[in-house]
C-alpha cells in the first residue's frame, strides 16, 4: 500500500515570517490521523528555521536541488551533505525551472540523482513534458528519456530510495491542471516503466503528480490507481491551502 504523500515546494519564496506562519499553520492543522505523508521544500537559507520548528512533528523537509559535487569552488551552490546536516530527508531533482531556466539536462540531473542517495537523501526525480511536447506525441519519449539518463547512470537499484513527480511543463504555475485521466495515463506509464525492470520497486515507487494542484482537484487525482500524492507550488504558499490538498488524501 502506497501512502499518499503532500509535498509543497516553496520555490523562491518566503521570509522568517512567512516561513513561521505558514509551517506553523500547517502543522496546527494536521490531523495525527490524516493519512498522508507531508513535507515541505524551502529555500535554503530557510532549512535551519524549519529543521527548528518541524523536528520531531509529522511534517518533513527537503532541498530544492543539490550540488553534484560534494564540496569546493562552487559558489552559491548547496550540496547534499549540507542539506543532511539541517535535517533534509529529501530533495527535488530536475525540477522543470532547474531544467529550463538554469540549463541542467539529462545527464546533470542523473548526477544529483546520484550525489543525493550518496548524502543519504531520497531524491524526488521530477521528469514532465512540454505542451509542445505533448502535441507532438512525445510525452512518454520524453519521459522515458528523462528516467532513462537516472537508470542509465544509477541502476534500477537507485529507484527503491526515490520518488518520482511528473510534472507536464505546461501545467505548472498555469492553472491548467492535467486531467486525472491524463495524469494517470503517464503515471501507469512510468510504473510500467521501472516494474519491467523490477517488479517490486515499480509497485512500491510512490509517484507525485505536480502542476496546478489545488485543494478542489486533489482528492480525484489521488483516487487514481497510480497517483500517489502531489508536489505543490503555488498552493503550498498557504497553510489553508496546502491542508485542503492534504484532507484530498481522506
Ligand atoms: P504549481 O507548481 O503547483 O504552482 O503549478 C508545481 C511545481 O512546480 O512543483
Amino acid at each position: 500500500m502506497r501512502r499518499i504523500m503532500v509535498a509543497g515546494n516553496w520555490k523562491m519564496h518566503g521570509s522568517t515570517d512567512m516561513v513561521e506562519t505558514l509551517l506553523g499553520g500547517v502543522m496546527a492543522g494536521l490531523g495525527d490521523d490524516m493519512p498522508v505523508d507531508v513535507a515541505v521544500f524551502p529555500p535554503a537559507p530557510y532549512l535551519s528555521q524549519v529543521q527548528a520548528l518541524a523536528a520531531g512533528s509529522r511534517v518533513e523537509w527537503g532541498g530544492q536541488t543539490l550540488n553534484p559535487n560534494e564540496q569546493g569552488a562552487f559558489t552559491g551552490e548547496v550540496s547534499g551533505a549540507m542539506l543532511a546536516d539541517f535535517g533534509c530527508r529529501y530533495v527535488l531533482v530536475g525540477h522543470s525551472e532547474r531544467r529550463t531556466l538554469f540549463g541542467e539536462t539529462d545527464t546533470d540531473v542523473a548526477a544529483r540523482f546520484e550525489a543525493a542517495g550518496r548524502a543519504g537523501l531520497t531524491p524526488v526525480l521530477c521528469v514532465g513534458e512540454t505542451q509542445a511536447q505533448r502535441e507532438a506525441g512525445e510525452t512518454e519519449a520524453v519521459v522515458a528519456a528523462q528516467i532513462d539518463a537516472v537508470l542509465e547512470r544509477c541502476g534500477i537499484a537507485a529507484m527503491a530510495d526515490a520518488l518520482v513527480a511528473y510534472e507536464p511543463v505546461w501545467a505548472i504555475g498555469t492553472g491548467l491542471t492535467a486531467s486525472p485521466e491524463q495524469a494517470q495515463a503517464v503515471h501507469a506509464f512510468i510504473r510500467d516503466k521501472l516494474s519491467a525492470l523490477d517488479a517490486t520497486i515499480g509497485g512500491q515507487i510512490r509517484i507525485l503528480y505536480g502542476g496546478s494542484v489545488k485543494s478542489s482537484n486533489a482528492a480525484d487525482l489521488f483516487a487514481r490507481d497510480d497517483i500517489d500524492g502531489a508536489l505543490v507550488g503555488g498552493a503550498s504558499l498557504t497553510a489553508e491551502d496546502f491542508l485542503g490538498i492534504c484532507r484530498g488524501a481522506s
